[in-house]
């Protein structure tokens, strides 16, 4: 891979006092994510309380970085991403370019070479083509929860960080477990498409509230914890297994197996990623460690249960119901594509009494593509304003606290190289005449990136060392933010 250096990056002190006085420059139109990882909610606290002024005899505010002239930078969006990120794009000062449906390898390869930025949903692929064609492009912006459309190997040699929003749909889906507890309990699925069939079938038998019953979580993570709070408020006792040891929320308890928690649960609900260990996790085996007449509840990865053993275990009245919305095969486009030429066993599926099967639906919600679009959008402008890596996928994650609003002459180095013995030598020896105020360096893989911020440096400083790390031999891209 060629070395990239930075064209863009410096904005010359000349041209900073007009910037920042552009309505942009607000401190509100800092970027704030919403993204639940602990080290982003230390990141986004930090900023906030900076910002608020709630603190603002103890925290000085922050100053506001920029890479470039904020005409010249550059975004593609392509695939109908909100109006939201569009208007959060703006607001920074970017030009943003719009586009309702993704493009073919073709169209990006011809086109991409003009975008410093680009966000994409799960339909365009970014592929090793496309990224070389890419000669300006600083990060990529999937949102969606997924990035197995990006070829993100080769976009981090390129010293391109991928960012997406893995944790905004969390509440979604636990939301719609609760309501799957529900209408299990209450045969709610058959009675409606009886009605819709015409027929009034009015009965108590199998019928159950929920208030006092088992819920057994596999799985403690974003949606888990979340699913645990929702059902205690239904008056549920909440049992939990997880391969890490998990502070409980409320009255949750965690237990030390997965067959304890089989054994004592009226509902058992997964929520775990997908894995070689969790493949198949749930099979004839735990089924028929599962209580008689109890409900299996999968919103997780659609490989984690062994679907013709469930169908066994319905049908001998083992389980009462199950809810499924993930599949080992999904079809990939709306329509009637749910058949057997898909996965052997879907009319066995389809014809079970209270079984609710739902397309893949778990996370989608309009709150849930709104997250999206705000965390995404936050991340890339957070990247390309002040040089953070928090979130990024195929990235070493890398960040520093703000530079305050009355620190002068500071300068944020930001430089992605590969990750070779000795970079840290020869750029520490450019930067030992000037006095380093912090720095902060990591590495994945072959990528390692390091920030540093630099103190009482002139305008031709700032050129000098831009110039010296960009010829650096490990140098993969270095911009400088004022
Ligand atoms: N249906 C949908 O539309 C939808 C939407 C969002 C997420 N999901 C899926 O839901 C699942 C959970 O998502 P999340 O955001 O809560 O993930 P998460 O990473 O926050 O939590 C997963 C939890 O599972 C635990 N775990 C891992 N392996 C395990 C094992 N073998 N046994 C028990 N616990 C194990 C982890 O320790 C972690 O606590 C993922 O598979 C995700 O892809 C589905």
């Amino acid at each position: 891979m060629s070395k990239r250096v930075a064209i863009h990056g410096f904005t010359p002190a000349s041209q900073q006092h007009s910037l920042l006085n552009t309505p942009t420059d607000s401190p509100r139109s800092v970027a704030v994510s919403i993204s639940p990882t602990t080290s982003s909610n230390l990141h986004n606290i930090f900023r906030q309380n900076s910002l608020s002024g709630s603190s603002a005899s103890t925290i000085r505010p922050s100053k506001v970085l920029h890479p470039f002239a904020t005409t010249e930078i550059r975004l593609l969006l392509l695939e109908n991403i909100s109006q939201g990120a569009v208007a959060h794009f703006k607001s920074q000062g970017f030009q943003v370019d719009w586009f309702p449906k993704a493009w073919s390898e073709d169209e990006l390869v011809q086109k991409i070479g003009q975008y410093h930025a680009i966000g994409i949903r799960s339909k365009t692929k970014i592929t090793e083509r496309v990224i070389k064609a890419a000669s300006k492009l600083l990060c990529i912006g999937c949102f969606c929860i997924g990035t197995n459309q990006v070829d993100l190997l080769t976009a981090a040699k390129a010293g391109i960080p991928v960012f997406n929003s893995p944790f905004s749909n969390s509440r979604s889906v636990a939301e719609l477990v609760i309501a799957e507890i529900v209408s299990l309990s209450r045969q709610l699925g058959d009675r409606s498409r009886e009605m819709h069939d015409g027929v009034w079938n009015k009965v108590s038998k199998g019928c159950w509230e929920v208030r006092g019953k088992t819920l057994g979580i596999i799985g403690y993570g974003h949606i888990g914890s979340q699913l645990s709070v929702l059902a205690e408020a239904f008056g549920m006792r909440v049992l939990f297994y997880d391969v890490i040891n998990i502070m409980p929320l409320g009255s949750a308890r965690q237990v030390e197996t997965l067959e304890k928690l089989l054994s004592e649960s009226d509902f058992v609900t997964l929520h775990v990623p997908e894995l070689p260990e969790t493949t198949g996790m749930i099979s004839s085996k735990e089924l028929a460690a599962m209580k008689r007449g109890s409900y299996l509840i999968n919103n997780s990865r659609g490989k984690v249960v062994d679907i013709p053993a469930l169908i066994s275990a319905l049908k001998s009245g083992q389980l009462a119901g199950a809810a499924i919305d993930v599949f080992p095969s999904e079809p990939g486009a709306n329509g009637p594509h749910f058949n057997d030429q898909l996965n052997s066993w879907c009319s066995a599926l389809t014809s079970l009494p209270n079984v609710i099967l739902t397309p893949h639906i778990g996370g989608s919600t309009e709150e849930a593509q709104q997250m999206i679009g705000e965390e995404v959008s936050q991340a890339l402008s957070r990247y390309l304003n002040y040089g953070s890596t928090i979130g990024a996928v195929n990235f070493p994650e890398v960040d520093l606290r703000a530079i305050a609003a009355d620190e002068k002459n500071f300068v944020r180095v930001c430089h992605v190289h590969a990750n070779q013995p000795g970079v840290l030598r020869q750029v520490n020896e450019i930067l030992a005449s000037h006095n380093v105020e912090k720095q902060f360096s990591d590495s994945k893989g072959d990528i390692a990136y390091l920030m540093a911020d630099i103190a009482d440096v002139s305008e031709a400083d700032i050129q000098s060392i831009h110039d010296r790390i960009s010829a650096t031999r490990a140098n993969i891209i270095t911009r400088l933010l004022a």
